[in-house]
């Protein structure tokens, strides 16, 4: 533990003045790489105040970080604990992370599909942030299943099943776990720099040999707007395979919730349906999405020639169960009960339920899904503060979805909330969230670019910031 004190906390040429760095950040000067390190060490090991981090981080919000900046950051970041070495897995390890949505259990299906392919999935995951939903509060409905391993569990776990999701802990990417729930309550989750640094300090102290990013665009993404997207997905190829890490990043569609369902319990067991052979049209986008990034691992993992063969190969263990199997593996391993798959509506059970039923005939145009994920985190998914539990059972049921006919009457969702006095906000804020229309909307494809090296590091040379 460093000493509480501002004056002289590191050795070296000059001593570091944490409110000097805030201020230079708020007057829109570069940091270079010592102070930044020393910014990302003092919030691994609680040596810098919070309110101190709190200010910085606005700061860097409103200022941006350059591609320096951003890659000191990552680094010092990545760098702030222990590091996991793959090295005894005796496979190649690929991991993927989306840049946040909702709705997205693309991972659930992902790690498994993937293992079962030969290649190891060591993923480091994240818990709610903003109106995003995250995958280890969704994992901690199962009762029994714990996200916070050793670096030997995780190992043990992965040597077992060939995939483990695990949180960052306070020896593994420290600094992103504090900065990561500070973020969350400061409003300062939606830049370019921020985001990067805090998904590739948790990829690269994996220790992975490439890594696949899912980065969202569209009215439900941290970055809406595609050229920001773009930019985004550009600047983390490049960061981390500046790092040493084959990258590749697509951009998908976040112009509606991913799947059927948003919420903890409900999106597990969408995930676990489809695994179990159930093809609902609603999930259609999920499975198709989850096939693709996992071809994309096989591939890059070495065990498909193509990401399109790697795509065959996981559509096949999706089908012929042994996806699921491993699925389950992987929970029992990181002790969690399975058996409440065995009667999943049974297990969920939820405070209070609403049904918003159409309150006009016409098509699903818009769905704005930044206003849906808030009223999925209002219903009693996500917290208000740090470290408060999420109820399990919360979450949103969509009957139709972008593009369907509903004539007036007809139910859109099912709404599940913590309590009955928790309904109407969500309520409110979903109906605010969908547009109907009399036309038929312009259908959006599900993946746009790709990026890989050499086009990341092409277009952030043309990128005007
Ligand atoms: N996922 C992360 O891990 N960090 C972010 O900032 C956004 C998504």
């Amino acid at each position: 533990m460093r000493q509480q004190s501002d004056l002289m906390k590191e050795s070296g040429p000059a001593p570091l003045h944490t409110v000097d760095i805030i201020r230079r950040k708020r007057d829109g000067l570069a940091l270079d790489d010592r102070e930044i390190k020393f910014m990302a060490d003092g919030a691994a090991d609680g040596s810098i105040p919070v309110e101190q981090l709190a200010a910085w981080l606005m700061a860097a919000w409103i200022r941006g970080l350059s591609l320096e900046e951003t890659r000191a950051l990552t680094i010092a970041m990545r760098d702030s604990g222990e590091k996991f070495s793959t090295a005894r897995l005796g496979k190649m390890a690929v991991d993927k992370h989306s840049t946040g949505g909702v709705g997205d259990k693309t991972s659930f299906l992902i790690a498994p599909l993937t293992a079962v392919c030969g290649v190891a999935v060591p993923m480091i995951s994240g818990r709610a942030l903003g109106h995003t939903g995250g995958t280890l509060d969704k994992l901690e409905s199962i009762p029994g299943y714990r996200t916070s391993l050793s670096l030997s569990e995780f190992e043990t776990v992965l040597l077992k099943c060939g995939a483990s999701i695990v949180s960052q802990t306070p020896s593994l990417v420290p600094a992103d776990r504090v900065l990561y729930a500070l973020r969350d309550r400061t409003g300062t989750v939606e830049n370019p720099g921020l985001i990067c640094a805090s998904i590739l300090s948790k990829k690269l102290a994996a220790g992975l040999d490439a890594l696949v990013l899912d980065v969202k665009t569209g009215s439900g993404a941290f970055l809406r707007k595609r050229d920001d997207g773009e930019y985004l997905a550009a600047l983390m190829v490049a960061t981390a395979e500046a790092a040493g890490t084959r990258t590749v990043a697509l951009l998908t569609d976040m112009g509606q919730p991913l799947g059927r369902t948003a919420g903890n319990w409900i999106e597990l067991v969408e995930a676990v349906d489809l695994m179990r052979g159930l093809r609902p049209a609603e999930s259609e986008d999920l499975r198709e999405l989850s096939l693709i990034l996992a071809g994309w691992m096989i591939h890059l993992g070495g065990q498909a020639q193509t990401p399109e063969a790697g795509y065959a190969r996981a559509e096949a263990a999706l089908m012929d169960g042994t996806a699921v199997r491993n699925f389950f593996l992987m929970i029992e391993a990181q002790g969690g009960d399975v058996s409440v798959f065995d009667n999943p509506k049974g297990f969920h059970k939820p405070g209070a339920t609403a049904v918003l039923n159409a309150w006009e005939s016409g098509y699903i145009a818009e769905m704005d899904t930044t206003k849906i994920g808030w009223a999925v985190q209002r219903l009693g998914a996500g917290r208000e503060k740090a470290g408060e539990p999420v109820d399990p059972h919360a979450g949103i049921d969509f009957k139709a979805r972008r593009g369907a006919w509903v004539e007036k009457g007809q139910e859109i969702a099912t709404l599940y909330a913590t309590m009955p006095a928790m309904l109407p906000e969500p309520i409110a804020l979903l109906k605010d969230a969908i547009t109907m229309s009399s036309t038929i909307p312009n259908a959006v494809p599900l993946v746009g670019r790709i990026f890989t090296r050499e086009t990341a590091t092409h277009h952030l040379q043309n990128a005007v910031r």
